[in-house]
């Protein structure tokens, strides 16, 4: 080899990217997989199974860990600064996890958490057989003896939720689903889920639960096992009912003006 081709030689081992031991390259692996952000939502072939699409997100059927489970994913806001966007999506995403977790905890049965991908802002949970009470109260499917038991379950099942410092934030029909097996009640939707042990809030919780379940004259009777159930559960009845009584008159004056 002349000079001048030796010289050559070394300056391309100079220019290349140093050599790395085995270690370093398993770790260089390692970063490369884990930056690469995967659509795991494609891979299960989530998106050719959508089950719902609200403003906040999409929720998708899948199998996961060979269980049949839901995808919630949280859309990206383009009218928010991007990182603003992405600290809220991931605070609301942990939000839904831990009211679900506390939900749990103070004995409601709420579906079991597989998973929080905070990369594609997906939470993944076990999927719940059954029908959702707006379905039911829609179908008119119920009978009275259904109703009374399902309104009483639903008032204990926010008593513990209120005396545990839990406030649902969506009490809507479409959050309380009807498990197919056992007919036991099955609260979903944490992602507007808050600690507060404030009366005010929890009686916009039974405004709003109040709304969604007296949309017929049937179900209309059924919110007051809700109540009688709540008031027989709670230590602070009281209280939430006075808020509860504001919160309402509040809506109808709102409701005459607007
Ligand atoms: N774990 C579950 N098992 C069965 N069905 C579910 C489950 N989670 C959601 N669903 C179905 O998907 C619908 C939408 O889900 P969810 O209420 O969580 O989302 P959303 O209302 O779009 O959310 P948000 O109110 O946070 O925007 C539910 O009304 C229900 O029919
Ligand atoms: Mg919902």
């Amino acid at each position: 080899m002349t000079a001048t081709a030796k010289r050559k030689a070394s300056e391309v081992v100079d220019d290349a990217v140093p050599p790395t031991t085995t270690a370093e390259a398993a770790t260089t692996t390692t970063t490369t997989t884990t930056t690469k952000v995967v659509d795991l939502i494609k891979n299960l072939g989530g998106y050719d199974n959508m089950i719902s699409q609200g403003a906040e997100g999409r929720v998708f059927a899948v199998t996961f860990l060979g269980k049949p489970a839901i995808v919630k994913q949280r859309f990206e806001k383009t009218y928010r600064h991007p990182i603003l966007d992405k600290k809220l999506t991931k605070s609301r995403l942990n939000m839904e996890a831990r009211g679900m977790m506390r939900a749990r905890k103070l004995g409601v049965i709420t579906p079991t958490l597989y998973y929080v991908d905070t990369h594609q802002a997906a939470i993944y949970m076990e999927r719940v057989d059954g029908a959702s009470l707006k379905e039911l109260i829609r179908a008119g499917a119920m009978t009275e003896e259904e109703m009374r038991d399902v309104g009483e379950e639903i008032g204990r099942v926010v008593a513990a939720m209120h005396d545990g410092g839990l406030i649902h934030g969506d009490l809507t029909t479409s959050n309380i689903l009807l498990r197919a097996r056992d007919q036991k009640v099955v609260v979903i939707d944490f992602g507007l889920a808050h600690n507060s042990i404030i009366p005010e809030d929890k009686g916009v919780d039974l405004y709003v639960l109040e709304r969604a379940i007296t949309v017929t004259h049937r179900s209309a009777a059924m919110f007051e096992h809700v109540m009688a159930a709540y008031k027989q559960h709670s230590r602070q009845w009281s209280a939430s009912f006075n808020k509860f009584a504001e919160v309402r008159m509040r809506g109808r004056k709102r409701s005459m003006i607007g």
